[in-house]
């Protein structure tokens, strides 16, 4: 082979790499792995930076969750702030009075409504259904902080919002999907 044809195929070896590179999937190309929708779709969920992010900051700090940190930011948190906080629940959750379920349940009326209780959504985990009691601002919040940790064996695959702020935004949007909004805690 002359190196002026060898050079060539180095270019060309670049130039793939490059391409590769470019299109952020050499981990793909590495395991073998395509671009093609089917492998997305049979993965729900599969496409959440969030989580991923979240799980690895855990994975670095855990922090005990307390609500006596989130519970006095309610009363100036914001629901709009909190709607845009809701992006990443949207991938399994309705949020519209009659919505219907996704991969989770229907969320309208969700705050003081009694734990796993959702008529439409017949596919609850039993560690969810063993849960007693209405959802409290308090247990909402530590369910949200960290699914696993506060209902271990529930079946949300979702890290938790680890910002405190960012989770009393969420909570109080969550208040305002009611026909009667429950009352801020004292
Ligand atoms: C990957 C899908 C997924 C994502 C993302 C997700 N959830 Fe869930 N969620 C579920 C599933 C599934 C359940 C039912 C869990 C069980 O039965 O163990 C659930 C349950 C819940 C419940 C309890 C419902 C009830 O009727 O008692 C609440 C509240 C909830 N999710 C809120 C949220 C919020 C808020 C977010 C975003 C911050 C979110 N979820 C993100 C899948 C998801």
């Amino acid at each position: 082979m002359d190196s002026w044809f060898f050079n060539k195929i180095a270019g060309a070896v670049l130039a793939a790499l490059l391409v590769a590179f470019g299109s952020g999937t050499l981990s793909q190309i590495l395991s073998g792995g395509g671009h093609g929708d089917a492998d997305h779709k049979a993965k729900p969920g599969y496409a959440l930076p969030v989580t991923a992010g979240a799980a690895a900051t855990t994975a670095e700090a855990p922090v005990a969750f307390k609500f006596s940190d989130v519970g006095p930011m309610l009363k100036t948190a914001s629901a709009d702030n909190g709607r845009a906080a809701f992006a990443p629940c949207r991938a399994c959750h309705t949020a519209d009075k009659d919505g219907k379920a996704l991969v989770g349940p229907n969320l309208y009326g969700i705050m003081g409504r009694d734990i796993a209780s959702s008529a439409g959504f017949p596919r609850y985990s039993n560690a969810l259904k063993g849960q007693k009691g209405p959802w409290t601002f308090e247990k909402m919040a530590a369910y949200l902080n960290d699914p696993r940790a506060a209902v271990p064996g529930n079946q949300m695959a979702f890290a938790g919002v680890k910002n405190n702020a960012d989770l009393a935004d969420l909570l109080v949007y969550l208040r305002t999907l009611s026909d009667s909004p429950q009352p801020l805690p004292n």
